[in-house]
Formats: structure tokens, sequence, C-alpha cells
């Protein structure tokens, strides 16, 4: 350590690299002089490196030099025995406490090939590289990652504390709190608890130093968006239109909500916006109200939801009837048809109403749903359970909004269709009868059906005698 430092700070020998054999193979990464993993020098020193590889290199330096710098100098020469091979010395002088960190030497081309050295600093009057304004500097906090305190320090041996505001000492245990002079404190599995402003300090020669972090954890992410009517609002002119967005939203987040809506240029519609907090999420409220609809109000209405890149939106259409209204007419005629034995019939004649009508069924005069129970209403439409010839006869919708004083009715005529049925197959007068020749008989069919069945005589010849 101590020849390597000599020759580094001194620059006496860029030579280190003593072996010189050009085989293939060699030189796959660029070589740095140095062969330790890092170096410990003090401010005002010489930082001096050397690289060598078999194409032209190229140093990346840490973020603490500053890009354009009078004390970084870079020599690039052809070296090697037979001058095919790359050199490059990097001199910084002089070297100061924010230039710790990481040297790397790679090829220009190649950018993965590299060699590096970690170079400690050492400053007594700033123990941490990063040299801190008043104000805390952020981190973030991201779900399932590590949260990084970047408190890097000029001496690797530096005794550093690290204290979450107000007075918590955290004590690193190398399991969830990790101490590294390179990176800083580690806190491996962050929860929501370990959000606030963090210290780092340490006290050099009776002076304490320190770094102060705030955590912030942007949070973005919309839960669920909810409009209370989607697809589509009926309303009348002249009533009022309130539309209530809810956000769900992650606790912490900011959210912001807009809407579009037809008559948005004419700001016919008042916004009111609540936030409140449950357990585990924040709820975001935007209710839209317009307090006297128009017919120019109809159309959609979207609620837009934004937080940070995360975006959502959910929207409802709005239509605008000038008056309330019933519209009553036959589906299919005034005279329905259905059969005997049939599992249901639906009686549903064309119902369009603003806004829902109350809805009565009458058979022959009387409610319908009471004159039998195989009848039940399901929505305006008639449901009639295993039809049965005595459900024909006149049926009778009434519709009424009572509030505007609007009535309708309609009257369906039912045809229950009844196959036909031969009494005499019940009777069995199946037997041969034996007549006299020349007399007269009558031969009776006892028929009944829905519509009344046309009977049809038909005549068999006997079979011959001795075969039945
Ligand atoms: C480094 O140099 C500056 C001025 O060049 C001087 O003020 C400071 O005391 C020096 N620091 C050390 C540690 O030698
Ligand atoms: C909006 O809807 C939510 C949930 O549906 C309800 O809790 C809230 O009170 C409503 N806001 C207003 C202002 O009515
Ligand atoms: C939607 O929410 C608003 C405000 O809470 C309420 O006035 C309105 O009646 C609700 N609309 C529906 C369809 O529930
Ligand atoms: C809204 O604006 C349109 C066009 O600018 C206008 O025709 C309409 O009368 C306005 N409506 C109201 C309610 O102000
Ligand atoms: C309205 O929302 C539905 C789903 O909620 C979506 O399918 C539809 O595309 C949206 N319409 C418009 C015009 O944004
Ligand atoms: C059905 O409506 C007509 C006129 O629309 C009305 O005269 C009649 O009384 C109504 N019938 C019933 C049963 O309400």
């Amino acid at each position: 350590m101590f020849d390597i430092l000599f020759v580094v700070i001194f620059g006496l020998s860029g030579r280190v690299l003593t072996k010189d054999t050009d085989t293939k193979g060699r030189f796959s990464s660029p070589v740095l002089d140095v062969t330790e993993k890092e170096l410990i020098i003090e401010r005002n020193q010489t930082l001096q490196l050397n690289c060598r590889g078999r194409w032209e290199l190229h140093w990346i330096l840490p973020s603490g030099v500053p890009k354009v710098y009078h004390g970084t100098q870079i020599e690039e020469t052809r070296c090697g025995r037979k001058n095919n091979q790359y050199c490059s010395r990097l001199t910084l002088s002089p070297a100061l406490a924010q230039h710790t960190g990481s040297y790397r030497c790679r090829y220009r081309q190649k950018q993965r090939k590299q060699a590096s050295v970690y170079v400690y600093i050492t400053d007594s009057q700033q123990p941490f590289v990063k040299m801190q304004s008043e104000n805390p500097d952020v981190v973030y906090m991201k779900k399932g990652e590590p949260l990084v305190f970047p408190c890097r320090v000029t001496n690797p041996d530096a005794k550093v504390s690290f204290v979450k505001f107000p007075f918590h000492r955290l004590a690193p245990d190398y399991r969830n709190i990790i101490w590294n002079s390179r990176h800083g404190f580690t806190i491996r599995s962050p929860t929501l608890m370990d959000n606030g402003l963090y210290s780092c300090e340490t006290t050099v020669n009776g002076v304490k130093y320190s770094n102060k972090f705030l955590t912030h954890r942007p949070v973005t992410k919309i839960l669920d968006v909810y409009l209370n009517s989607t697809g589509l609002v009926h309303t009348l002119q002249g009533q009022m239109l309130a539309l209530n967005c809810t956000v769900t939203a992650e606790w912490n987040a900011r959210v912001s909500i807009s809407w579009t809506y037809p008559q948005k240029a004419n700001g016919s519609a008042t916004i009111i916006r609540r936030i409140s907090r449950s357990q585990a999420n924040m709820l975001f409220y935007s209710v839209l109200t317009i307090p006297k609809l128009s017919k120019a109000d109809r159309g959609l209405y979207k609620c837009h939801v934004t937080s940070g890149p995360s975006k959502r939106e959910t929207n409802t259409t709005v239509i605008v009837y000038d008056q309330p209204f019933i519209r009553l007419k036959h589906r299919d005629g005034s005279v329905v048809q259905a059969s005997a034995g049939q599992k249901s019939f639906r009686l549903t004649p064309k119902l369009r109403a603003f806004p829902e009508p109350e809805v009565i069924w009458l058979k022959d005069g009387m409610a319908a749903a009471e004159r039998c129970s195989r009848y039940h209403v399901d929505g305006f439409s008639l449901v009639i359970r295993d039809v049965a010839k005595e459900d024909a006869g006149i049926y009778t919708i009434l519709t009424g909004i009572q509030q505007y004083g609007l009535y309708e009715n309609l009257t369906i005529t039912l045809v229950v269709n009844v196959k036909p049925q031969i009494g005499e197959k019940t009777v069995s007068s199946q037997q041969t009868r034996t007549v006299q020749r020349g007399s007269r008989q009558a031969l009776h069919c006892t028929s009944h059906g829905v519509p009344p069945p046309q009977i049809q005589w038909l005549w068999h010849p006997c079979p011959p005698k001795g075969l039945s």
C-alpha cells in the first residue's frame, strides 16, 4: 500500500505494468497501475492514475469532479514494446474531498470492459463528500426498493451516526440498516413508517458535521374511479343534475380531477371537491352540479383523473327530456297467441317513458297478479307461467306517472291455442262391433280444441278374414 501510495501521490512511475507481453487475450479489459480496490489520499495532494490497454481509453470520473476542471489532466500516449498499446495518465491536482469516488478507465468503444479504483480524499473539514446547503436532500421512496441516504464520506474510517428526527438514533444492524462509507446508509426494506427527516452525523476535532435527507414518496397510484351513475342518466329539462366522481388512491397521493361536459365553455356547472382519508386509502370526491338543466346540457360527461403519470377516466351520458312522457304501443298487434302447456309466456308492449311510470296489469278488468298465482309482473311485462286454456282473455296494462298526471293504457287480447282432443278416445271403445248388414249406423266423434278443430273421416277396409 505504501509503495502504491508513494507511486500514486508523486507520480514517479507509470511503469507499474512491467510485463509487456502482447499475447492475445491480455488487456481484454484495460488495466490500472494500482492493484488495490481503494486508495486514500489527503486533500491538496495529487492523484495520478495510469491505465493501459489494447484500444483507445476513456476515463469516467466521480460526479464530484467538475467536467471542466483546471486540475484535471489526461495524457494519452502509445506505449508497449511495439507501440501498439494505448496508455492514459490521469492527474488530478489538487485533489479535493468532493472528488472522492470511483475512478474508472474503460475502452472508448467497448464500454463494459473497465478497471476501477475507489479513491478517498480525506479532509478533516469535509467529512462528507457532498457539502450540503441548508436544505435537506430529497430521497425518493419507491415501493419494494431500498432507501439509500447517500452520505458518502471522505475517510473510510469515519464514525457516522444515523438519526431520524426528532431524536431517534438508528444503529446499523447490517440486515435492514446498512452503513457503507461509499454509499451512505441504506434501509433495505423501508415501510411507510420510515418516511421522515434523517441526518447522517459525524464529529471531527470537536466539530459536528451532518448531511440531512428528507424522504419523499411520490404516490401516483389510482386504485379506483367511480362515477355514481354510469351508462345513461335520464333527466328532465329544468331539473338538477349531480354527478359524483369518487377516486380512491393510495395514501399520500395527490390527485387531480377534472370534468369535460357539453356546456363546459359556458361554465354552467359548479364543481365541489372534497378529500377524505380512510385507514388505508385516500378518497377524493368531485361533485359536478348543474342546478337547472337545459337541452344543451345533454351529452357525454367525463371525469378525468390524473396522479403523476397515472391517468384514468370514466363517463356517463346524460339525456335531457323536454317534458315527462309515456309512449305505449303494441309490439306484435293487439291479439297475441300462446299455447296451452307452454312453460311461460310474456306480454310485453312497447313502453318508453320518463320518469319511470307505475305499471299495473289487469286481466278481464281485475288485477292480474291477484287473479292467479301463475302471473307475475317483471319490469313492465306480465309473465304467465304454465300457460293454460283459461289464461285466454283481455289484458290491460295501465301506466301512470302520478306526479305529472300522465296515464296511458293498452289492451291486449291473448288467445290460448289448445291441441285438438278426441273425446271417444278416452272412453276406449276400440272393440270390433258386429252390425247387421244394411242397417243404419251412426259413428260419433267428439273433439275439442282452440281454435275449434276440423274433423275429417277416413275409412280403412277391413283386413282379410283369418288374419286378425
Ligand atoms: C490545501 O490548500 C489550501 C489552499 O491551497 C489550504 O488553504 C488548505 O489548508 C490546504 N489543506 C490541507 C489539508 O493541506
Ligand atoms: C359521493 O359518493 C361517495 C360514495 O359513493 C359518498 O361517500 C360521498 O358522500 C358522495 N359525495 C357527496 C358530496 O355527496
Ligand atoms: C350522485 O351523487 C350526487 C352527489 O352525492 C347525488 O346528488 C346524486 O343523486 C347521485 N346520483 C345518482 C344517480 O345516484
Ligand atoms: C352556452 O353557449 C352557447 C354558445 O356559446 C350559447 O348558444 C348558449 O345559449 C349558452 N348557454 C347558456 C346556458 O348560457
Ligand atoms: C365511456 O366509458 C366506457 C367504459 O366505462 C368506455 O368503454 C367508453 O369508451 C367511454 N366513452 C368515451 C367516449 O370515452
Ligand atoms: C284507458 O285509457 C282511456 C283513455 O286513454 C280511458 O278512457 C280509460 O278509462 C282507461 N282505462 C282504464 C281502465 O284506466
